[in-house]
C-alpha cells in the first residue's frame, strides 16, 4: 500500500473552505466588527464548530464560561443554549472589555441569553451551587486552571461537559523553557485524571480538553 503523507494544514484549509458559507459567526469578521486590536485571544473557528456540535448533544439549560474577553466563544455557546431555552453565565475580570462584548452580543442576537459576571472567577465560582451547570468552559488565566479544577468539576452536574482551551501549551516549548502558565496547564492536565471523568485532549487550536463528569 502506498503511504500518502497527511498534511494537517492542507486539511484545515480544506475544512475551512467547506464550512466558509455557514451562517455561524466567523472569528475574523467578529473581531473586525468590534473595532478592537487588543484583547484576550478568542477560540478558533474550528473550536467554535466543535463546541456547537458538543452543546447540541448536551442540550444545555445552563452553561458557565470562565474568561469572556470579546465573547466570541460566549456567542457560540449562547447560540446553541438559546435553541434549548438555556443561558450562558460568563465570568470576566477585565471590566474594560464588557461594553464591547455586550455590543457584540446585541449584534449577534444573543444578549438575552447571556449573563455577565464581572469579577475574579476563582472567587465567584466558590459562591456557585454544586451540580448547577450542564457545561463548564475554562478559558481564563492559565495559572488558574489547576487552582479552579476542583470547583469546575463541583459545579458541573453528573453527565455534564467540561471544555478547556489551550491545554497543549506544554508542547509549544521544551520543559526547561516552560512558563508558569505552561507548568500550570501540565499540572491541570495530569490532575484532571484524578477526578471521576472520561476525558481526552484534541490537537485543535492550541489544544482542547473535552471531559464528561461521570
Ligand atoms: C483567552 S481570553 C478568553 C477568550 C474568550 N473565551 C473567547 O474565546 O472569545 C481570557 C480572558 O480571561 C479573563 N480572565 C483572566 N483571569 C481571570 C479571572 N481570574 N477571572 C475572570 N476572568 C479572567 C481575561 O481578562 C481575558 O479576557
Amino acid at each position: 500500500m502506498t503511504e500518502v503523507p497527511f498534511d494537517c494544514q492542507n486539511a484545515w484549509d480544506y475544512i475551512e473552505e467547506i464550512y466558509k458559507d455557514t451562517d455561524r459567526p466567523k472569528l475574523e469578521e467578529y473581531i473586525k466588527a468590534t473595532g478592537l486590536v487588543s484583547f484576550g485571544p478568542p477560540i478558533e473557528d474550528e473550536m467554535a464548530r466543535l463546541f456547537s456540535l458538543l452543546l447540541n448533544l448536551v442540550r444545555p439549560k445552563r452553561v458557565l464560561e470562565i474568561g469572556m474577553s470579546i465573547g466570541f466563544s460566549t456567542t457560540h455557546l449562547a447560540l446553541v443554549a438559546k435553541r434549548f431555552g438555556g443561558t450562558v453565565t460568563t465570568i470576566e475580570i477585565d471590566e474594560s472589555i464588557v461594553a464591547d462584548a455586550r455590543r457584540a452580543f446585541e449584534r449577534e442576537g444573543v444578549s438575552g441569553s447571556i449573563e455577565i459576571i464581572i469579577g475574579d472567577a476563582k472567587d465567584v465560582i466558590c459562591e456557585m451551587d454544586s451540580e448547577s451547570f450542564d457545561v463548564v468552559f475554562q478559558d481564563s488565566t492559565k495559572t488558574l486552571y489547576p487552582v479552579m479544577l476542583e470547583d469546575c468539576i463541583r459545579v458541573l452536574r453528573p453527565g455534564g461537559l467540561f471544555l478547556v482551551d489551550d491545554t497543549l501549551f506544554p508542547i509549544i516549548r521544551p520543559p526547561n523553557e516552560w512558563t508558569e502558565g505552561d507548568r500550570a496547564i501540565d499540572k491541570f492536565n495530569r490532575n484532571l485524571l484524578d477526578y471521576y471523568v472520561e476525558s481526552t485532549i484534541l490537537p485543535i487550536g492550541e489544544g482542547c480538553t473535552i471531559a464528561v463528569k461521570l
